[in-house]
């Protein structure tokens, strides 16, 4: 008998919006692996017997996303510190009938910024600060990943200042929370701003007005539906350095396809140009 076609998944709930299919798909094409990578729609009260059976189900391993990424968290068997310091899983492989869980959000924004802004965190920027927009659940990777590359100071500011608060203080130094509608000349010089609130998701808002900040700030939009934010368009218009968020999702991907697949994929414009198309089909 031959060996079996290896086969990961991506699980949430709902399920049918995701992107990850057709990104692992490119990549196994390119790279002549006959695998397969499907979506499985679990609700809450499922995820924690799938995960326990996935090598039943003949699975390398797999994607989790919302609202799974903590209950993956709690049922793994081991996981790398990253998804320890964040209390929450994203990709998850088995390794002698034991399953591991990482998270490679964080790995994604970064290599996002490094790829698309490399001054993105040069002495300057990482003095004058970063501002986080958002306190939800799509802000901790990201705080975690600032934290790492040495940012002078890290504003959360959140519409609910408590939650900002709550995380800033979960975190530590050199963290701060504040509120969303009253950011100071401090947080004005900022020298990167990322938006992790749902806000310019279809809806046509920003989550805050730029044109007090300085020209040379890096501006980032973890939302890429649609891939010009309105925090991402006058960021442009001002002058100042836009990253869209597609970047961050293609490389969180790339860990993962490793793991499962044994080769190390590329994000490549390509691969961008596919998604770009499936968005505008989908819109
Ligand atoms: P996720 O876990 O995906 O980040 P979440 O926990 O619902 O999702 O968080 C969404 C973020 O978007 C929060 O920071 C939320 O602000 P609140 O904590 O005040 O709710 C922010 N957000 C959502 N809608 C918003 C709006 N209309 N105005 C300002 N902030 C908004």
């Amino acid at each position: 008998m031959g060996e079996r076609q290896p086969k990961a998944f991506v699980t949430g709930w709902p399920i049918d919006q995701s992107l990850s299919p057709l990104i692992h798909r490119y990549w196994l094409s390119e790279h002549g692996i006959d695998g397969d990578y499907v979506k499985h729609a679990c609700p809450p009260e499922k995820i924690k017997d799938f995960l326990s059976l996935i090598a039943d189900h003949h699975f390398v391993g797999g994607n989790v996303t919302l609202p799974h990424k903590e209950t993956a968290f709690g049922v793994v068997d081991h996981k790398t510190k990253t998804a320890e310091a964040l209390g929450a899983v994203n990709t998850v492989w088995l390794d002698d009938n034991n399953l591991w869980g990482d998270n490679t959000d964080g790995y994604g924004f970064l290599a996002n910024l490094d790829e698309n802004s490399p001054d993105w965190d040069d002495q300057d920027r990482l003095k004058r600060g970063a501002l986080v927009l958002g306190a939800g659940g799509a802000a901790r990777a990201i705080i975690h990943s600032l934290q790492s590359r040495g940012f002078s100071t890290i504003w959360i500011a959140n519409r609910t200042v408590e939650r900002a608060e709550k995380l800033a203080q979960e975190f530590g130094e050199p963290c701060r929370g504040i509120s969303m509608d009253n950011l100071t000349a401090d947080v004005h010089k900022a020298g990167f701003v990322v938006n992790t609130t749902s806000l310019g998701m279809g809806d046509g808002l920003s989550p805050t007005d730029l044109s007090s900040f300085q020209v040379d700030t890096v501006v980032n939009d973890i939302v890429y539906k649609p891939l010009v934010t309105p925090l991402l368009a006058q960021a442009k218009t001002l002058g100042m350095m836009p990253v869209d968020g597609l970047g961050m999702l293609m490389h969180q991907a790339v860990p993962g396809f490793q793991r499962w697949f044994g080769v190390r994929p590329e994000v490549t414009a390509t691969l961008k140009a596919l998604l770009l198309d499936h968005i505008e089909m989908n819109r």
